[in-house]
């Protein structure tokens, strides 16, 4: 019985080290539960699919040497973008699935998300989330659902395109978010339901203002309106200038409303690039006309999908073998931001920010092999900082529910909660990544160095912060386990031009984004540490954390960075973030959280394997103790397991 109680403890990761150095959280009296023999098999859904392909041969004659010269200061080079934010890369979260990964109710809330996005905070200021998707369009306040659960799911409405159905929130859903926000620095943008214009439903803006305050970005008006009418939710007719007065009707009855104080922080047109292209929508006179309503202009874009293997229907069924090398080089980004070219000039014109407001590896749940890889990690980061090269100000990763494939973290299913911890997609290594490369200054200006001749599998990106050059991205697209793709940038810094000497450092830091192949996901490493793999995650970075220093030749005036075949490097100039253990928050609700947050013995012993109905009966009074003695309740700390496994690692990291 012993061994079963510790198995459990062993399952839970890290988190076993936690609970017994900080807090006793158990009694004496051995479990009655096996784990063995309740556990049931591992999940089999498209978030926890291990499907391997066969990364693309090394491309030959190999290129393994070229040279990167850079100014010193941001001056003295044209071409940089708009200054970007640590929060470039955010997630938007598919409303129908807010329960399963952010908490059941305000009072529940998942600490392995909390965590992650507290590693985010740390690096990046805050976080940028978008609760919202194809199931925003038809949510609908409901004063009360059973079990006072925040959110609900309808029967499938079949006319809706990804087979979500329509969501049933209530009150509560403000209080998740409002208290996520006052744990970490997440905020928010939501959106308000366009299925039906002529009876608006806007208590998203009422309540999403009222209870969310400035925590609140903006609202969305519309997700793909150039879908609509291949949708059928709307009229075969359905054009831009439909969309266009639709816009304007909302404006009107926000207008009106004097329970939306805020009426200019409306986000669109939000348009999938499906169906229409952004100019049809600004010849409109779209954001002329509203530009004193609209805080954001936003596109959504996936750029491939697996509608048909998901869903059948007309199309082709797509073999993921032969989608694979279309993720990996750097064609893939350059073409995925091109046809925004245009739009992102046009809304610099005007002070707006232009942020891709839902993406992606393909839509339809993404493609097994290549959404949860390396692949997608190299992908996402150099199609973010290709985005944000081109002045995009933002982008967010869309996490679906457990049957899709690109999730960027997903919870364990509901009734394994009790002995599986979180699973990372490979995909919020690259967002983990991008907060470092902006940090928290908001003065970070970006460019491609069309590196090495524009060699499509080594592209490189330089970084300047607040006016100096701050970093340098590498990338190797390649799998070479025999080394022979490694490659070595030679890097100077000035010299050679009038009025720039040479100002090569003495030495530079490199922090390393690794895995053996572009096809696993299981050994993805930032500067050395992983969050874990499937059924491990409890949102802290496992590892010794390694920043390699690397030595200049000041005289020479070069740097050599040498970089893995696959593999990604951050070369700074300045200090790189370091991971500290000493974090704390400047909220007050988490202190006390975390001061008196007890958890009950029984229900780590006995929710494994039990039916969430069953769980229900197991009270959260609270008994054990912690370090400080203290022993009280905290409604925080329910029958989850999950919950509470984190929550110990949060105490350790966060006090
Ligand atoms: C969890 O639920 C799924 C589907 O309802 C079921 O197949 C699985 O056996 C359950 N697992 C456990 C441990 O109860
Ligand atoms: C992964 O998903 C594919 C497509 O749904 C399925 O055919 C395959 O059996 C799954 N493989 C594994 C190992 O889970
Ligand atoms: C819009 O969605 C709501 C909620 O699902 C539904 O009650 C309503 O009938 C829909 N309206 C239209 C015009 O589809
Ligand atoms: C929140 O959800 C938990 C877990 O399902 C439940 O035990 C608790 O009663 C709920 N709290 C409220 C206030 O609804
Ligand atoms: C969380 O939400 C509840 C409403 O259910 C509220 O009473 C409570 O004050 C909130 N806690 C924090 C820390 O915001
Ligand atoms: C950019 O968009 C504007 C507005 O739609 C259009 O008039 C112009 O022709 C476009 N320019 C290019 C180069 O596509
Ligand atoms: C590079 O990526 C593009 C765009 O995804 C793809 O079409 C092309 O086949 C890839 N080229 C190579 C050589 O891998
Ligand atoms: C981004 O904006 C800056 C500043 O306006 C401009 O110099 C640069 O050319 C733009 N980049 C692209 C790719 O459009
Ligand atoms: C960066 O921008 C955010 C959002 O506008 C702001 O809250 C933060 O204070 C800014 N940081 C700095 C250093 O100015
Ligand atoms: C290539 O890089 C890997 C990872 O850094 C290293 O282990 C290997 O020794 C290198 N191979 C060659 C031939 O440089
Ligand atoms: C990487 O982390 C492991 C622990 O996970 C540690 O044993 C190893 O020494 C670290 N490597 C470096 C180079 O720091």
């Amino acid at each position: 019985m012993l061994t079963n109680y510790l198995s459990l403890l062993v399952l839970l990761g890290c988190s076993f080290d936690v609970v017994r150095a900080a807090v006793t959280v158990y009694g004496q009296q051995p479990l009655g539960m096996t784990l063995t023999s309740d556990s049931g098999p591992m999940p089999t859904k498209a978030a926890y699919n291990r499907t391997v392909l066969i990364p693309p041969p090394p491309p030959q004659p190999p290129s393994t040497a070229f040279g990167i010269s850079l100014q010193p200061t941001a001056d003295r080079v044209t071409g940089l973008s708009v200054r970007q934010s640590g929060t470039f890369y955010g997630f938007s979260i598919e409303m129908s699935v807010v329960n399963q990964v952010l908490g059941k109710n305000s009072s529940f809330i998942q600490v392995p998300f909390l965590n992650l996005m507290g590693q985010l905070q740390h690096r990046a200021g805050a976080v940028h989330i978008r609760c919202g998707g194809n199931t925003q369009e038809f949510a609908t306040y409901i004063e009360h659902l059973d079990h006072d659960a925040a959110i609900a799911k309808e029967r499938a409405n079949l006319q809706n395109p990804t087979q979500t159905p329509a969501v049933l929130y209530t009150m509560d859903l403000f209080y998740i978010f409002s208290n996520i926000s006052s744990l970490v620095n997440v905020k928010w943008f939501l959106g308000i339901p366009f299925n039906d214009t002529q009876n608006w439903r806007l208590q998203i803006a009422e309540y999403g203002q009222r209870i969310l305050g400035d925590n609140l970005l903006g609202l969305q008006a519309g997700n793909e309106p150039d879908l609509y009418a291949s949708h059928n939710h709307r009229p075969a007719t359905y054009g831009p200038f439909d969309y266009f007065g639709e816009f304007g009707d909302l404006v009107q009855t926000m207008a009106n409303n004097p329970n939306i104080p805020v009426k200019n922080n409306l986000i669109g047109p939000s348009i999938a690039t499906g169906d229409w292209i952004p100019e049809q929508v600004w010849d409109t006179n779209y954001i002329e006309a509203y530009k004193d309503y609209l805080s954001i202009l936003t596109v959504e874009h996936y750029p491939n999908n697996n509608c048909f293997a998901q869903f059948g229907g007309s199309g082709s069924l797509k073999i993921p073998q032969e989608e694979f090398v279309k993720y990996l080089n750097h064609t893939a980004g350059v073409d995925l931001v091109r046809p925004y070219l245009n739009s992102t000039r046009i809304a610099q014109d005007y002070g707006k920010p232009f942020m891709m407001f839902e993406t992606n590896t393909a839509s339809c749940g993404g493609f097994p092999g290549i959404s949860d890889t390396f692949g997608a990690t190299l992908w996402a980061l150099d199609y973010g900082y290709q985005m944000a090269q081109s002045n995009f100000t933002g982008a967010l990763l869309h996490v679906g529910g457990q049957n899709v494939f690109y999730n960027p973290f997903t919870a364990p299913p509901t009734n394994q909660s009790a002995f599986h911890q979180w699973t990372l997609g490979s995909v919020f290594y690259s967002v983990l990544v991008m907060t470092e490369t902006f940090g928290k200054t908001n003065q970070s200006q970006i460019l491609d160095l069309n590196a090495n001749n524009g060699n499509i599998h080594t592209p490189g990106y330089v970084i300047y912060d607040e006016g100096r050059l701050s970093k340098v991205a590498l990338f190797n697209y390649i799998t070479d386990p025999s080394g022979a793709s490694n490659y070595t940038a030679t890097i100077s810094v000035g010299g050679g031009e009038t009025g720039s000497p040479n100002s090569t450092p003495a030495q530079v830091k490199v922090k390393y984004l690794t895995s053996d192949s572009v096809a696993t996901k299981d050994t993805i490493k930032w500067a050395n540490q992983t969050f874990g793999g499937d059924f491990e995650v409890n949102g802290h970075l496992k590892g010794d954390l390694n920043i390699v220093t690397i030595d200049c030749n000041q005289q020479e005036n070069t740097c050599q960075i040498p970089v893995p075949a696959p593999g990604f490097a951050l070369v700074f100039f300045g200090e790189p973030y370091q991971d500290t253990s000493d974090i704390t928050f400047s909220s007050t609700a988490f202190t006390k959280l975390m001061n008196t947050a007890t958890v009950d013995p029984a229900v780590l012993a006995t929710s494994n394997g039990m039916s969430a109905k069953e769980r229900e009966k197991i009270g959260s009074t609270s008994f054990g103790s912690m370090d400080s003695g203290a022993t009280r309740s905290y409604g925080f700390v329910s029958a989850s397991l999950v919950a509470a496994a984190g929550l110990f690692s949060a105490l350790l990291l966060w006090t």
